[in-house]
């Protein structure tokens, strides 16, 4: 449908060419796997050549989703050594081999976007029923592994959880994180894109610290969150779970659900509710909780920012636009404030933009009326793949392509992006 615009035509080239059947990988090489959050937003972008596919996206992921309601952040289809961790370390013993933890649950919201702009309505219909319960009993199980308290905010208990592998964020409840004992290891991830721009090993030890305690530990998702020494209240996390609940809602409702419905919505009111507890007069922008210590960190990253994606009071995301603006950054949205010297322009989460979550921030901004704030996001985005590419992230301040190439969010969020300009 957007054959005119050459930026398009090559989003839809490598979409297609990281296609895989019925799931996507992120890129060839460096991502050899189907990942959670990558697939729902990657069927966005389906979604502009061929409806019947993108819902087979997101059918594939929760076609691997745990008993306990969990859906896994990979899934390892087929066989492939380019990639560590892989099958053979997480031993989670599920039929087809995933990972044990989970990523952000936008599959709720893409649901809802792909229902709300489906050509095919039987079809929207038929199959946002089927997936429903399904994606409903992954938000229950949000609640009740990673919120036992009942404090109305999930916690994370691995940085790969957030997608945000690296941000500036964990570091100091990382510390808490032994690195004792760890199998030994090669890491994959340094042969394919450049060692200066990925995490650093001392990470990767803490990464697989976590990950060796939680298979100790048989993957019982009810046991992890109180065993992990790492239980970090994401605001970004929480707003896409949030807004993932209230957009359930509104498709159980329209399907005749009510149950359901009603469920998700409390979620997401007792939610945004308890997230007003993040809010940093001081930073203008939410911040994380690290519920060890109960106390917030002291990072300006964009997960703040991308609280704006829930239906925040109208105040904050005025603030949040504010904020974004402040950065004075080349392009938009660095995932850390450049004023704090941990800011890396280069180094992952600790600085670069990514397209995916500058999706998320300006689709929250203009349906809190920060038009202008949303356009100039999604004109920045634009900028950067028509100077640079379709790369994982880029350097804010130069705009120079990072990570790995084609990369399927990248052109997926373009097709989003530009259909978003025409509207
Ligand atoms: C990296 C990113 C994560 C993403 C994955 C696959 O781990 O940090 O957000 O899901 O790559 O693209």
């Amino acid at each position: 449908m957007t054959a005119q615009d050459p930026l398009a035509k090559i989003a839809e080239d490598i979409l297609r060419e990281n296609d895989r059947g019925s799931y996507t990988v992120p890129t060839k090489g460096l991502y050899p796997f189907q990942w959670n959050w990558d697939s729902c937003l990657t069927a966005l972008g389906q979604r502009h050549y061929d409806e019947a596919r993108a819902w087979t996206e997101i059918e594939t992921l929760f076609a691997h989703q745990w008993p306990c309601g969990m859906v896994p952040h990979i899934i390892f289809h087929l066989y492939d050594d380019g990639y560590f961790p892989g099958p053979e370390v997480w031993s989670t013993g599920r039929p087809v081999p995933t990972s044990g933890i989970t990523q952000p649950a936008v599959a709720g919201f893409a649901l809802r976007r792909l229902f709300d702009r489906a050509s095919n309505r039987a079809e929207a219909e038929a199959r946002v029923r089927a997936l429903l319960p399904k994606v409903a009993a992954w938000h229950r199980w949000f609640f009740a592994t990673r919120d036992p308290k009942g404090e109305g905010l999930v916690a994370i208990i691995h940085p790969w959880e957030s997608g945000r592998d690296n941000s500036i964020d964990w570091d100091v409840s990382f510390e808490r994180v032994p690195t004792e004992g760890i199998a030994p290891y090669t890491r994959r991830d340094t042969q394919h894109a450049n060692p200066e721009h990925r995490p650093t090993k001392a990470q990767y030890d803490r990464y697989l610290w976590l990950v060796e305690h939680f298979r100790s530990l048989g993957w019982d998702t009810a046991k992890l969150h109180d065993a992990s020494p790492f239980q970090v209240v994401d605001p970004g996390f929480n707003a896409i779970l949030l807004r993932a609940c209230a957009d359930l809602a509104d498709l159980a409702e329209a399907l005749g659900e009510p149950a359901l419905a009603a469920e998700n919505r409390a979620f997401a009111a007792r939610g945004l509710a308890a997230l007003e507890r993040l809010w940093s007069v001081e930073h203008g922008q939410y911040l994380c909780g690290d519920r060890t210590t109960g106390a917030l960190i002291d990072s300006a990253s964009v997960g703040g920012l991308l609280a704006a994606f829930a239906a925040i009071p109208p105040a904050r995301a005025q603030a949040i636009a504010a904020s974004i603006e402040a950065h004075g950054a080349r392009f938009r949205v660095p995932s850390h404030a450049p004023a704090d010297p941990r800011f890396d322009a280069k180094r992952y989460w600790r600085g670069p933009v990514w397209l995916v979550v500058n999706y998320m921030i300006a689709d929250g901004l203009a349906r809190a009326g920060q038009t202008a704030a949303a356009a100039a996001i999604t004109r920045s985005s634009l900028d950067l793949i028509h100077e640079s590419g379709f790369a994982e992230y880029y350097d804010p301040t130069t705009g120079e392509p990072l990570g790995g190439g084609r990369f399927t969010w990248t052109a997926a969020m373009v097709l989003e992006f530009l259909a978003m300009e025409r509207a």
